[in-house]
């Protein structure tokens, strides 16, 4: 039998009334922030945060969130450590490091390293060290840390913001085209309860108007330094009448053309890695 709809409110502090609070099952699924981090005495930590995510990427900016410890009873030793050295490291969580994530997730006053059994390659710019088997890490200088109060000892959280000043990227996970292999890495990312999932599938879909020599966001990326110019057309001198006008001609173009193409176009045509 289908259940009734739900509705509640929690800033009333009203409740979903099924067993489990499902909210985090809704938002997903949520990258891994996998962090190391030195404290100023010299101790390294690794911990895993799913609240975790891309900010900005010009200059490339991320950020993670680290509920406050109930068990320490202050902020987490990676948003103590970010905060008081000014860096972290952001490391790729896979599908293959799915148990070393895990076991780093201990609010432990000891290195999570050893305990996880990953190892430890020196960054270069950043003293924290990075974890070898992740296809991709980034070195980071904290930018801010924003602490939101909760409502009880474990909702307050520090949000760590941090510029990446130098990214590694594992040879093996390029392609011949040049691209981040995806499915090689396969990332793993959080859902609801205790449920996880890895990137197995991926279709491409390109941004109305993209022009076609972009491929999957290089010029979103900034990588070319004209990238503005052509995306926002910041230097087209045209009115933006003009421009307006000109989009609603291509609008039409491009829903005839789809039109005559059918729905079985080749951008979503999924590929698929098996894990
Ligand atoms: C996959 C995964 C994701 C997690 N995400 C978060 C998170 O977003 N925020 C948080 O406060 N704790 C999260 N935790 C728990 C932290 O990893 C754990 O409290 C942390 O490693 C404590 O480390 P520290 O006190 O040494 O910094 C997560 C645990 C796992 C296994």
């Amino acid at each position: 039998m289908t259940r009734p709809d739900i509705f509640y409110q929690p800033a009333k502090g009203e409740k979903s009334g099924l067993p489990h609070d499902p909210f985090k099952s809704f938002v997903i699924p949520r990258p891994i922030g996998w962090i190391s981090t030195t404290s100023k005495e010299g101790l390294d930590n690794l911990g895993p945060y799913s609240q975790f995510n891309n900010v900005s990427f010009d200059p490339p900016t991320i950020m993670f969130v680290a509920h406050q410890s109930v068990y320490k009873r202050r902020s987490k030793d990676s948003v103590v450590n970010a905060r008081k050295t000014g860096e972290f490291v952001w490391n790729m969580a896979t599908y293959d490091t799915r148990e070393a994530v895990n076991a780093s997730a201990l609010e432990t006053w000891d290195d999570e390293f050893p305990i996880a059994g990953v190892t430890k390659a020196p960054s270069q710019v950043v003293k924290p060290p990075r974890v070898a088997e992740s296809p991709v890490t980034f070195e980071c200088k904290t930018h801010s840390v924003i602490r939101i109060q909760g409502d009880s000892l474990v909702g307050h959280s520090d949000i760590v913001i941090g510029r990446v000043v130098a990214i590694h990227i594992k040879g093996e996970y390029i392609t011949t085209d040049g691209l981040f292999d995806v499915l090689k890495a396969a990332p793993l990312a959080r859902l609801g309860y205790h449920q996880y999932t890895a990137i197995t599938h991926v279709f491409d879909m390109k941004m109305p108007f993209m022009p076609d020599d972009n491929v999957s966001g290089n010029t979103l990326g900034g990588e070319t330094g004209d990238s503005d110019a052509i995306l926002y057309k910041t230097m087209d001198p045209r009115s933006e009448d003009d421009r307006r006008l000109e989009e609603r001609g291509r609008a039409k173009i491009a829903s005839a053309e789809k039109t005559e193409a059918g729905n079985d176009a080749a951008g979503e045509e999924f590929r698929t890695a098996h894990i």
